[in-house]
């Protein structure tokens, strides 16, 4: 029987996920690595559809690391052209479902195409009031801190900023996440236990759940299992509780 959330439980807000384990995936069915990436691609679709109806209201997947780029060069081009497709069938997608499209990372590196096939997603979901599903995209943690330091230097010496304004606060605002509150749960599936230049700044208090299921498995009873182990944690936030 299918898996059921229990009433009693609290759903985290924003769930972010490391698909890890496409490589293994493939390899033990004998198939070649890209096999398991374009698995990977439709495990994505169905979890945006099951998060949305469990009550998630934020997903965040890491699709292609600022790291990735150091695969060989044709696997990264099919991961491309698996992006390439994704961005267009997630057209449909977010109309159907009402799933606000958004980037984070530095797309600039990426074809100019697949660049805008983003930009023609990102503007027809933007006022979705659906699942808010942000896709980690030449995305690296320390790079977007970098980003988000040179973009507050700029401002301060256009004297748009004094350095008194920088609180974290403003830090977060100039993240590619601003306006999105931090992860209350992060998955990494494939049994590995890292975070891998992943959301480094917005995962200071985040639940770390590290399923061995690797990810084109990951069905909505994973997400469920996840779910029902985030209920088992006591958050807080370097406080103390029950004292
Ligand atoms: C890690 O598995 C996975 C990736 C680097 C790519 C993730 C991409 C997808 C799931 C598909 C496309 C994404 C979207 C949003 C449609 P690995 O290749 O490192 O696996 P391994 O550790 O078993 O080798």
């Amino acid at each position: 029987m299918a898996k059921q959330l229990d009433p009693a439980w609290k759903i985290p807000e924003h769930v972010a996920i490391i698909m890890d384990g496409n490589g293994r995936w493939a390899k033990r069915r004998g198939l070649p690595r890209n096999m398991g990436h374009r698995q990977g691609g439709k495990a994505v679709e169905a979890i945006c559809e099951d998060a949305y109806h469990l009550g998630i209201k934020y997903l965040t997947v890491y699709a292609f690391s600022t790291e990735n780029w150091s695969r060989p060069q044709d696997e990264i081009a099919a991961l491309m052209n698996l992006l390439r497709s994704y961005m267009k069938d997630c057209v449909r997608q977010a109309e159907k479902n009402k799933m606000r499209v958004k980037i984070i990372g530095d797309i600039s590196k990426l074809d100019e195409d697949l660049q805008e096939s983003i930009r023609n997603l990102v503007e027809k979901s933007k006022n979705n009031d659906g699942l808010c599903f942000q896709i980690a995209l030449n995305y690296g943690g320390r790079d977007e801190l970098l980003r988000a330091i040179q973009g507050i230097c700029q401002d301060v010496k256009n004297e748009a900023l004094e350095i008194e304004d920088i609180s974290q606060n403003l830090i977060a605002a100039y993240l590619d996440t601003a306006d999105v509150p931090d992860p209350d749960l992060l998955i990494r599936t494939s049994g590995e236990q890292r975070i891998s230049n992943f959301l480094l700044w917005q995962l200071a208090y985040t639940e770390f759940y590290f399923p061995d299921v690797l990810w084109p498995d990951f069905t909505k009873d994973d997400l469920i299992d996840a779910i029902a182990y985030y209920n088992t944690r006591e958050r807080r936030y370097g406080g103390v509780i029950n004292v």
